[in-house]
């Protein structure tokens, strides 16, 4: 496994591979890696003749400073997890190399991302969109891999490569969890022991909601998945969505509807954290 950490040479190093008919294939992360992460790069290793990951912690998809300044960054271990997975690459760029000059790029992706993550993180899908796509550039992948967890992420990565016309399969694979069922994410590191138990609570108000799709009003499952968190110690609500799992759109009524995606958002003391589950609704 090479580690490469200059645009120039990455380019360059894709390009011959390219050239010697290499199939490539790109799991982009920003390091802090765990199994959902390694589950990625082991269906990458196995799909394409070449894989590419890389670690950059974007600047420009956080709206919040400290919450860039408190990503974890753990490149040390991450390179030796990453041994473990066959991965051929390991891409990780300064932010000086990556952003030459202030981007001015503004992406637009209309009603996907005045919702949800888009409504509550200002700027957060323009900031993925140009590094995506940056990225996208620099490694020319055949295939791009992305976790469920993001689910409005996926869909938006999904218009950036059919407006812009890249080239690339996106595959999208379903989250992991951790035995109890929280979802990992490189942030469940930063919460402390009495968060870790609480931040499961997520988890089990989306199962709480999924089992009542078959029997009550979206109101009525928003409102109890509202009052399921409300009693759990450090954990404050920021949305729970029953929306379209395609566009994200929230829905109104379930009448006609296949298939559903429950989204929730919500702090455990400091830390931010998302999950989803997509429900199909003849399975309820
Ligand atoms: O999902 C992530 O880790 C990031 O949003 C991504 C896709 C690597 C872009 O920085």
């Amino acid at each position: 496994m090479q580690v490469i950490t200059q645009v120039k040479e990455l380019r360059e190093t894709m390009q011959a591979l390219r050239c010697a008919g290499k199939s490539i294939g790109f799991v982009p992360t920003m390091g802090a890696l765990h199994e959902g992460h390694l589950q990625l790069l082991r269906a990458s290793v196995k799909d394409n003749d070449i894989t590419v990951c890389s670690i950059f912690v974007n600047p420009t998809q956080f709206n919040n400073a400290d919450d860039y300044k408190l990503y974890p960054r753990t490149l040390d271990a991450d390179i030796e997890l990453l041994e473990t997975t066959g991965c051929d690459f390991i891409f990780s760029p300064s932010p000086e190399d990556i952003y030459p000059q202030q981007t001015m790029l503004q992406f637009s992706f209309g009603k996907l991302e005045q919702v949800m993550e888009g409504e509550h993180r200002p700027g957060h899908f323009n900031g993925v969109a140009t590094i995506v796509g940056k990225l996208f550039n620099m490694v020319q992948p055949h295939k791009a891999y992305f976790g469920q967890k993001d689910l409005q992420q996926v869909a938006v990565v999904r218009q950036l490569i059919l407006g812009v016309g890249f080239n690339i399969e996106l595959v999208c694979y379903p989250t992991v969890r951790e035995t109890d069922g929280l979802a990992m994410s490189s942030r469940n590191t930063r919460l402390n022991t009495d968060q870790r138990e609480t931040a499961v609570s997520l988890h089990q108000a989306l199962e709480q909601a999924r089992k009542q799709l078959g029997q009550q009003s979206i109101e009525s499952i928003k409102a109890s998945v509202t009052d399921y968190l409300q009693h759990k110690p450090e954990v404050e609500l920021e949305y729970f969505e029953i929306a379209d799992p395609l566009t994200l759109q929230p829905l109104s009524t379930l009448t006609g509807v296949q298939e559903v995606a429950l989204c929730i958002a919500a702090h455990v003391g400091p830390v931010r954290l998302i999950d989803n589950l997509v429900v199909n609704l003849s399975e309820v």
